[in-house]
């Protein structure tokens, strides 16, 4: 007879049913035939509110940058694909994440070194951290990358990254949804049939046709499913940030935050990946509260501290950090006189799209969950 766990709650409603040797038969009988009995596992696979399996964790750029740039001596891009240092959280190893289905890594590549062209289904960001001269092409649109820049590879799309032979050696993070895509079994993969894309625009053509705010090309049709800027650079970011706090409070939990946004829709970057930059203003401490939703952090700009699920992690600038589904956390600029900016990437997008958005501020709901967004 196999030994069993019984997930058992003395809660009315809940599955409550105590093991006996016929009871025990009678599960083994059931697993002969691949099948089991509900209200053996019906309290464990359906908890009272979410678990997640990640834990919070803070990667720190002084740890990484050296490892990262020893990565340039010992694989090639040719060999390697992508030369990246992925991160890997303790309670997401089986399926490589950073934080809930969200993958995130950092990258390197020399001057004039230039990877694959390739396709996936799964959706990619990426957010450059240092160097000069890095790019990246996307479906023919190719387009310069500088520090704090954020570019997008969405679903489907073909591209590639390189770094000009005048530029520096670029270090940037990348952002993916393949635990998720994966979880769903609906990922493809493709390497580009010529290896490399021909650039069919001119550079940045694509800041010039959807750059402008609350301008659109009167011939620019455009139905896919992600943002068509596809690059959303830092100093106008920045400047919006600056703007957006002379005209509003922000929030209390976030303080000064943007979304990224499709100019088209308004709505998220990609179909299952959004992405923010908030500004807490020197000594702002934001109220904690949690949602549902995987959220990977890198400090932009200042230093500062969040404390997730009860734990308190420092922070400075290039470091990363995670904010697991349904966990307390909230955020504080160190600095009594320089702004703090923390980039985020999340899969807000799908939770919301499949109606699972729930968010609840510390200390209120009298410890009920909130069954309603
Ligand atoms: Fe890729
Ligand atoms: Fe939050």
């Amino acid at each position: 007879m196999a030994k069993r766990e019984n997930y058992r709650e003395d809660v009315a409603g809940r599955a409550n049913v105590a093991d006996t040797p016929e009871l025990l038969a009678y599960y083994d009988e059931l697993e002969r035939l691949e099948t089991g009995a509900l209200w053996t596992v019906a309290n464990k696979i359906e908890p009272w509110e979410p678990k997640s399996a990640s834990v919070p964790v803070l990667w720190r750029y002084a740890d990484l940058r050296d490892r990262v740039l020893r990565s340039l001596q010992l694989v090639s891009p040719e060999k390697a694909g992508r030369r990246v240092i992925y991160l890997s959280n303790p309670g997401r190893r089986d399926v490589s994440a950073a934080v809930g289905w969200l993958y995130s890594g950092l990258q390197v590549m020399n001057p004039g070194e230039v990877a694959s062209a390739h396709a996936h289904s799964s959706s990619a960001l990426r957010f450059i951290m240092e160097g000069s001269g890095a790019y990246t092409i996307v479906d023919g649109h190719k387009v310069t990358l500088g520090a704090n820049d954020f570019v997008l590879t969405p679903n489907g799309t073909w591209h590639e990254h390189g770094v000009e032979a005048s530029g520096t050696p670029c270090i940037w993070q990348d952002g993916l949804d393949i635990p998720l895509v994966n979880a769903l079994e609906a990922n493809f993969y493709a390497v580009h049939p010529d290896m490399h894309q021909k650039v069919g625009y001119p550079v940045d053509d694509v800041r010039g046709a959807w750059g402008s705010p609350g301008l659109r090309p009167s011939t620019g049709d455009w139905s896919k499913g992600y943002s068509p800027l596809l690059k959303y650079e830092w100093a106008p970011t920045y400047e919006s940030l600056q703007r957006y706090a002379k005209a509003a409070d922000g929030s209390p939990f976030d303080g000064v935050m943007l979304n990224y946004v499709n100019p088209v829709t308004g709505g998220p970057v990609m179909q299952t990946i959004g992405a923010s930059m908030q500004m807490l203003r020197p000594t702002e401490r934001t109220r904690a509260h949690r949602h549902t939703g995987s959220f990977v952090y890198q400090v932009a700009k200042g230093r500062g501290f969040s404390i997730i699920g009860g734990k308190r992690f420092d922070w400075s600038e290039r470091d990363i950090f995670v904010v697991p589904s349904w966990m307390w956390h909230e955020h504080g600029n160190a600095s009594e006189s320089e702004d703090a900016c923390l980039f985020a990437f999340n899969d807000l997008p799908v939770i919301r799209a499949l109606g699972l958005y729930r968010e609840e501020a510390y200390g209120d709901n009298n410890g009920q969950q909130p069954l309603a967004a």
